[in-house]
């Protein structure tokens, strides 16, 4: 199958794009190349005879129909987007923009793609989203697809946003789409503007660690290629017009990932003195969402899928691939934003 990926220089799309071609598919990678991309992250697959690259923009109309009409995809992974909450507190145009009306343009651009091929039987739009349309959860329950959406960020509000249109291009259209919420990623590729690699880069150039409010936010952790996983087979085999929710039931307060995260450190690189008194409490971000929980019975039962890693060996392998991948991110902490509180203002 050739899978048009978008976003697939970041974390995620990267991860999909990796496994996309370990299992024999062909892939079309467009991405804009914003400050959070890095095209180190597919360079295993780069010279693979089934991928191709194009530098585009969702958001530009002409851009997508021609990418399609050269390549010719059998399917689409929509996974481009602005992506840092704190980010959006502090610019939410550009999250509006682009995961708003980039969506849009895609969609139209999709759309009329499969209508002009005659609505070929295979065509799937897969939307991927967050648990974070959901809002937050209190001390008990779940997300499931039926959860009421509730955003809180700009973040959230515009995937929120997309998801509504992609439900509504398949209602009105007829476009074949099947959407998938995920919570929390980890893994290795990750751009050191999120939390884990944040905290286990602080550690190694000794510097405090911080932790938002008291480090009492709940999130449920699933490690990056457990996710892409769950999102081919969705493409494969998810029933159309459905939505699933993916997470590892592995819900964690920051407080108790952080101090893990300086346990695997002491084993792996031991410094003069445990990496968990750097620990520094700061300021909370606006806004922020208390617990996300995902309940994933959905795809286990009508996909039958697993996660394979436990935040153990899952956090343990991150943190060595970090140990391990200096030049990969010691350019990338250069980046505008890197390595600076942002998300402080109300
Ligand atoms: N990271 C998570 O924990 C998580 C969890 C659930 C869902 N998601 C969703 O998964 C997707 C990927 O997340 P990620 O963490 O890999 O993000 P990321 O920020 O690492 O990567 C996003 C990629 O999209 C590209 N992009 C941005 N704007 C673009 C545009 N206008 N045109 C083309 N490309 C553009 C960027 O250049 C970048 O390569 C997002 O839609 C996000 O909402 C992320």
């Amino acid at each position: 199958m050739k899978i048009l990926v978008t976003g697939g220089a970041g974390f995620i799309g990267s991860a999909v794009i990796r496994r996309a071609i370990a299992d024999g598919h062909s892939v079309v990678n467009v991405d804009v190349l914003t400050y959070a991309a890095c095209l180190d992250n597919v360079a295993c697959v780069a010279g693979s005879p089934g991928y191709s690259f194009e530098q585009a923009d969702i958001r530009d109309a002409e851009a997508m129909a021609a990418v399609l009409d050269k390549h010719e995809p059998d399917t689409i992974m929509h996974l481009a987007a602005e992506s840092h909450v704190d980010r959006s507190i502090d610019g939410p145009a550009a999250f509006i923009d682009t995961n708003i009306t980039g969506t849009y343009v895609l969609l139209e651009a999709a759309r009329a793609y499969w209508m002009a091929r005659g609505k070929p039987e295979g065509f799937r739009f897969h939307h991927i989203s967050t648990d974070e349309v959901f809002g937050s959860l209190g001390e008990t329950g779940f997300f499931t697809e039926d959860s009421p959406y509730q955003p809180n960020s700009p973040y959230s509000a515009s995937k929120a946003s997309s998801d509504h249109l992609v439900r509504a291009w398949a209602e009105t259209y007829g476009l074949p789409v099947v959407l998938t919420n995920c919570s929390n990623n980890y893994g290795p590729f990750q751009f050191p503007e999120k939390l884990i690699p944040v905290v286990i880069l602080k550690a190694l150039s000794g510097q405090p660690i911080p932790i938002y409010g008291k480090g009492e936010n709940i999130r449920d952790w699933l490690h990056v290629e457990d996710h892409a996983e769950a999102l081919l087979l969705v493409l494969e085999k998810g029933e159309l017009g459905r939505s699933y929710n993916i997470g590892g039931e592995n819900e964690m307060t920051n407080l108790a990932l952080v101090k893990m995260l300086c346990s695997v450190l002491d084993m792996l690189r031991p410094g003069a003195r445990p990496y968990a008194e750097l620990i520094t409490f700061v300021t909370d971000r606006p806004g922020h969402d208390r617990r996300y929980a995902i309940d994933p019975s959905r795809i286990r039962k009508e996909l039958n899928w697993r996660p394979s890693h436990t935040p153990e060996t899952g956090l343990e392998q991150t943190v060595q691939w970090y140990l391990d991948n200096e030049d990969w991110w010691k350019k990338l902490r250069a980046r505008q934003g890197v390595g600076e509180r942002l998300g402080v203002s109300k």
